[in-house]
Order: C-alpha cells, then structure tokens, then sequence
C-alpha cells in the first residue's frame, strides 16, 4: 500500500512503514465503521466541558498553537477558510479574529451544539465533504487527524475543496523526541489526564484520547500522502518543544 492510497489503513513512505490497522489492532482500538460511530459518541459526550480540559490538560498552550497555525495559513483578509472538525469553535473564533470569513464542519453534533461562534456549521464526515470543487481558499484542521477514520480520503476531499493556490494548516499532537519534556509527556497524558478527564467529564474519554495517538502516522509518511494527494511545499513544525506539530501545504496548481 502506498502512502497516499485510500483506505486509510496504512502508509508507506521513505522506507518507512505505518500499518494503522495493525497499530490499532495493538492498541485494542476500533477501526472502519466502529472506529467512527465511537468518535461521534465520545465527542457528544465530551461536548459540554471539552473547552474547560483543553485548556488544564495544555496548560492553555493550545490557545497559543491555533493562533501560531492562523498565522501559518497565510491568507489574506476575507479569505474563505473551512475548519474541518472545528468542534466547540475555537479556530473559527480566531479565523473570525484575523479577518477571515470561516465556516465549520464536523462529525459531531454535540460539538456542533456547544459551538456559539455564530459562524456557519455543517455536520458532516471530513471524508465526503457537502462543499464544492476548489471553493476555500484555506483549511484549518484541528487535532482532528488521528480522529479520521480513512484519511486517504479525507486528502483526496482536501484536494478537491481547495482551489489552487490555497493553503493548509493542520495542528495535531505530538510527543516530545526524548529526555525528560518525553517522560513528563507520557506521565501527564497516560496518567494525569485521564484522572483530569474523569473529575471535569468522562474519564474513558480521556482515557481514550492519549491511546488514539496510536493512529496518527509519523511526519515521514504525512509528508508524501500529502504531496500525492496534490499539495506542494509541505512544511512540519513541532511547537513548543514538540508537544504539539503543525503541518502547512500548498494547493498545486495556477492560482
Ligand atoms: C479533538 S477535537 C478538535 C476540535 C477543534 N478542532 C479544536 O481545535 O479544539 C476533534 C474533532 O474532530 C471531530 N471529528 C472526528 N472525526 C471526524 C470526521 N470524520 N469528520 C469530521 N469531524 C470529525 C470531532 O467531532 C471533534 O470535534
């Protein structure tokens, strides 16, 4: 299978090869169909409070990467960006902020219910997007990735929605290279959060976040599956010390 094949199963890139189904399978994690209705689920019930944990469990560092993954986009001011998987609405608050007319997409309804950002919403599936050929000039997605259940598609669907030209800026997780910023990674995530996660909302929610992780392929294989998929000048940035990453692309093509 190559990287940017479809099925989202697996990757292979630069000799390096990312099985997701077997990853999954070692972590005891659902895939296909079941691996998308227990992402719905979760994300209703975590809807209510998933704001408040996101900012103890990052220490409120993940307001500073979105705004550091706004910038990255590069657009220019009434620009037309979808925030796939936009959840509660905090990139599409920021996009708002910077000048830009975003709307939002997403899987979840309960998400989509705890969204009060007054921006247009669809619930829908990143993977077969009610959005017309080449009409956004950007996407914004994040900490979404390893949430998507065939993310060959959900590329293909980023070639299609983006008109030459445009950009990408995706934000997920990362984990530290090594020493101790790795370890104190490890203990906060696996230990510390999922006890957070159970006082604040669902405990198994957040016993699960850490674990899907399991999905998300290295940089080495996002690289090409995203250059296949018909983008150009694939940049990778860890933030912070590499808790968090953020990859920017440009859409091929004449402008
Ligand atoms: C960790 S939250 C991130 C929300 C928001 N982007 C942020 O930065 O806080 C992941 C979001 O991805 C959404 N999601 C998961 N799978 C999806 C899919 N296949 N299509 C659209 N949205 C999806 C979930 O419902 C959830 O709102």
């Amino acid at each position: 299978m190559t990287a940017a094949s479809g099925n989202g199963s697996g990757g292979a890139a630069a000799g390096i090869r990312f099985d997701q189904a077997a990853r999954a399978a070692e972590a005891d994690l659902p895939v296909g169909p079941e691996k998308t209705a227990l992402v719905r689920a979760m994300f209703d019930s975590i809807a209510p409070r998933y704001d408040l944990v996101n900012r103890v469990m990052t220490f409120g560092l993940d307001v500073r990467w979105r705004a550091l993954s706004v910038e990255a986009l590069g657009l220019p001011a009434g620009a037309t960006v979808l925030d796939l998987a936009c959840g509660t609405g905090d990139f599409l608050r920021m996009l708002t902020g910077a000048g830009l007319r975003p709307f939002g997409v997403d899987l979840s309804w309960g998400m989509l219910a705890a969204n009060r950002t007054g921006r247009p919403l669809v619930e829908a599936d990143a993977a077969a997007l009610p959005v017309a050929d080449a009409c956004v000039d950007g996407i914004t997605c994040g900490y979404a990735l390893r949430n998507f259940t065939d993310l060959g598609a959900v590329f293909a669907e980023f070639e299609r929605v983006v008109r030459p030209g445009g950009r990408l800026s995706i934000l997920e997780v990362a984990e530290p290279e090594g020493g101790l910023l790795r370890l104190g990674d490890r203990i906060w995530f696996r230990r510390v959060v999922p006890v957070i996660g159970g006082l604040l909302s669902d405990r198994d929610a957040y016993r699960y976040l850490p674990r899907s992780t399991a999905y998300l392929p290295p940089v080495e294989v996002l690289r090409p599956m995203l250059s296949e998929a018909g983008f150009s000048s694939v940049n990778h940035r860890a933030l912070s010390g590499g808790l968090s990453q953020l990859i920017t692309a440009t859409r091929r093509g004449r402008p």
